[in-house]
């Protein structure tokens, strides 16, 4: 590798533990739990997954692997190709393995973020017989400092017998000093999180490990894995519009000042476009308490837009990976990475009053949310920090397209088919059509809004819907339960949620 590794490695205790990431990956074992780092694809082990995925070509084994959330080709693909995955949790966002879990071969538990590190202290999830943490150093004192991402790595670390670091030989040196490592105590034995503005320091700047439980440090120099980047079109933009609009009226009424409160943005081309509308918007002084640190997030930085910004992973496009190392240089004072329990966590989120917002897969008329199922059974990614963050948010908004699959789909619907986020969580829906602010409605006046920013093509029938549930059925929350998957079984048997004439009736 032609490289220092005391560079990399600067605690002897660890220098003589170098291993080839073929040799650590065969000390696993069928049915073993794997704690590994990542998130978003960023701070992930690459060699030895591989290397693990390379021997489940040759041989019959499984295990359960926990993550922070999504990993990339290196990890949950070639994982999921070689077939030597059981259980998967808490999230991921892989085609491959989005296909193997609904048509059976991989269990998976979709999880809150925030509530995984509580099940791995509390042993729900089993023992963790291995973690397998990405560095990109380890210090003198024996600190690790991850890449990327922290997620879950301070509780697999801390709870597993036996640790593998990948130290990654091409991440950027101003990785360290970029993350706050606190990791909480048992539940009982806690006090608060001393969390009381955005960018409070109140950690380490590296995973502590029992070098006593390092088993082995694997060699890797696969750069970070970049995500897509998602330039705004007509659409995004005419929903970030309508959300910045409503963002602007808060600020008008007097209910947020111009620096709004701190920010929660979901992934996507929706919150892209969102933060970078906010470059040409009234807001300034903007904090960023989020999950996940994308693009957008740099990019106010630089327009001075935003003067802090935390979370537990970056997502980036391939242009800003190849900026990374000079750019951690520029913004370290301004970024900082916690572990997600702790940058999702729910007393810090309703401490702080964060705004947020998240993707919806659909919404109905009264304001429940799916984020997850594709009409009800199929898996798209997982809840994630969503459900965290809109719990507990000072306002609740999600976002979506009024329409998917070219019209043949209305996400506004009667019922949705699964629910995430309940409507006693969700404060606002934007889509391009406009924003409906339910705050303060009972659900009958919820659906007026809603039916309202639905698309035009499916407003007659949501609105004759609502009616005839309104006139023969009433009460709290108007329902013909008959026929309140009326939209989704049409578009199972017709190929579409409209309805072409009488025959069809919602
Ligand atoms: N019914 C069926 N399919 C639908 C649909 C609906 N109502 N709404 C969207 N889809 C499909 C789209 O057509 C698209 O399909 P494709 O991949 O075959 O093209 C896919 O779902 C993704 O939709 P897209 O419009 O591209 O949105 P996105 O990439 O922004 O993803 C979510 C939307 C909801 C899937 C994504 O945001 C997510 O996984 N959210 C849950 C986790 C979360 O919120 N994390 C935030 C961090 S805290």
């Amino acid at each position: 590798m032609g490289k220092d590794l005391s560079q990399f490695i600067r605690n002897e205790a660890f220098l003589n533990k170098v291993v080839s990431a073929e040799e650590a990956a065969s000390w696993i074992e069928d049915g073993m739990n794997l704690g590994m780092s990542g998130f978003t694809l960023f701070g992930e082990p690459k060699e030895f997954p591989l290397a693990l995925s390379k021997r489940g070509e040759q041989e019959n084994f499984k295990v359960n692997l926990y993550t922070g959330a999504s990993l990339g080709p290196t990890a949950d693909q070639s994982m999921a190709e070689a077939g030597i995955i059981n259980l998967r949790v808490p999230y991921q966002g892989n085609a491959i393995m989005r296909g193997k879990i609904n048509n059976g071969e991989i269990y998976y538990i979709d999880q809150h973020l925030s509530h995984t590190a509580e099940e791995v202290r509390k042993g729900s999830l089993g023992k963790i017989d291995y973690a397998i943490i990405e560095a990109a150093a380890i210090t003198e004192d024996g600190l690790v400092i991850p890449t990327g991402s922290v997620g879950n790595s301070p509780i697999f670390v801390e709870k597993a017998e036996n640790v593998i670091i990948e130290i990654n030989t091409t991440a950027p040196t101003a990785y360290e000093g970029l993350h706050d490592i606190y990791v909480q105590k048992a539940q009982g034995e806690r006090k608060e999180i001393p969390i009381y503005n955005t960018g409070d320091r109140i950690g380490e700047i590296g995973i502590k490990v029992d070098p006593a439980k390092v088993k082995g440090i694997v060699l890797s120099e696969q750069p970070d894995i970049p995500s897509p980047l998602f330039e705004p079109n007509e659409e995004t933009q005419k929903i970030a519009d309508n959300l910045l609009a409503f963002l602007a009226n808060e600020v008008e009424v007097g209910n947020l000042p111009e620096s709004l409160a701190p920010l929660q943005s979901g992934v996507g081309s929706v919150a892209n476009a969102v933060l970078n509308g906010m470059q040409k918007s009234q807001f300034k002084d903007l904090e960023v308490f989020s999950e996940v640190l994308q693009d957008g997030v740099f990019d106010l930085i630089d327009a001075g837009i935003v003067k802090f910004a935390a979370g537990t992973a970056f997502s980036l496009s391939k242009k800003r990976v190849d900026s990374l190392a000079e750019d951690l240089e520029k913004y370290k004072d301004k970024i900082m990475f916690r572990p997600q329990e702790i940058s999702n966590n729910p007393e810090v989120i309703r401490r702080l009053g964060v705004i947020s917002f998240n993707t919806a897969i659909e919404v109905d008329i009264y304001g429940n949310v799916n984020s997850t199922h594709v009409n009800g059974t199929k898996i798209m990614n997982g809840i994630g920090g969503s459900g965290d963050f809109a719990r507990n948010a000072r306002i609740t908004i999600f976002v979506t397209s009024s329409l998917a699959k070219n019209g043949a789909i209305s996400t506004i619907v009667p019922f949705v088919s699964h629910i995430d986020h309940t409507e006693h969580d969700v404060d606002v829906i934007v889509t391009e059509q406009g924003y409906a602010d339910l705050r303060g409605l009972p659900p009958v006046k919820r659906a007026e809004k809603l039916i309202e920013i639905a698309h035009p093509k499916y407003k007659e029938q949501l609105r004759a819907y609502f009616e005839e549930a309104k006139e023969k059925v009433g009460g709290q929350t108007p329902h013909i339960l008959e026929k309140a998957f009326s939209f989704h079984n049409n578009l199972k048997e017709n190929g579409t949620m409209l309805f072409e004439d009488d025959k069809i009736k919602h």
